[in-house]
């Protein structure tokens, strides 16, 4: 399975590729708010420069004909640039002309079934379906997942699994055992991952051990 970070926060990259973990970023609006740099172009150049490895970037257009456009400035800053675009029917729309020139799409906030079908149907190279989100709402997210795994291999679909808002480690392990292709993780559960006390223990024993050693 890929890890990718969510963030658009050059320091939480740099620390997650430092792990030597890192196969790619996920950003959107919000994301991009919280960085604080209004020049998104540059800042997404600067990410894809980084990761050398997909990053999605989001469109703010609404209409097919915007996101279009939109996707192919994106596209054009980086080979590593995958166009993100929310799933609405202007959204398949733009999906369907983007991907015919060969421009790799990310249609986002996925909360069912049959948009993930519809995605692979528009030739979306990525789907994120929101796990939190869902969770949030008392709906079930790992279970989506499952689904749309499911379905994807029922039909051999190429569209990779995106599992996205992502809140905890067992999301991370739970996409894993279900065959997700992809985690997109925040830089607080990338850390959280890594953690168990017996960990911290084990480590605290051996050195105090050793210490005596050296008298
Ligand atoms: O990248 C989109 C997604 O991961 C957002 O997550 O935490 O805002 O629900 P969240």
């Amino acid at each position: 399975m890929k890890f990718f970070i969510d963030t658009a926060d050059l320091d939480e990259i740099r620390d997650a590729l430092s792990m030597g973990v890192l196969d790619g970023v996920t950003t959107n609006p919000s994301l991009m708010a919280r960085a604080g740099r209004k020049d998104t172009d540059k800042l997404l150049k600067e990410i894809c420069d980084l990761v050398e490895g997909p990053v999605s970037g989001e469109v703010v257009a609404l209409d097919a004909a915007g996101m279009i456009k939109e996707g192919k400035r994106l596209s054009g800053l980086s080979e590593h640039l995958v166009v993100k675009i929310p799933l609405t029917i202007d959204g398949l729309k733009a999906t369907r002309a983007l991907s015919d020139e060969g421009i790799p799409v990310n249609l986002t906030l996925c909360f069912t079934v049959s948009q993930a079908l519809l995605a692979a149907k528009a030739g979306a190279a990525y789907v994120s379906p929101f796990v939190g989100r869902l969770d949030d709402i008392s709906q079930d997210g790992m279970g989506l997942i499952e689904d749309i795994v499911e379905v994807y291999e029922k039909y051999e679909i190429g569209t990779e699994i995106i599992v996205a808002s992502v809140r905890h480690p067992d999301h991370v392990v739970r996409a894993a055992l279900l065959g997700a292709d992809i985690a997109t993780i925040p830089h607080k559960v990338i850390k959280q991952l890594v953690q168990h006390p017996l960990t911290d223990q084990g480590i605290a024993a051996f050195m105090k051990d050793w210490n005596k050693l050296q008298g």
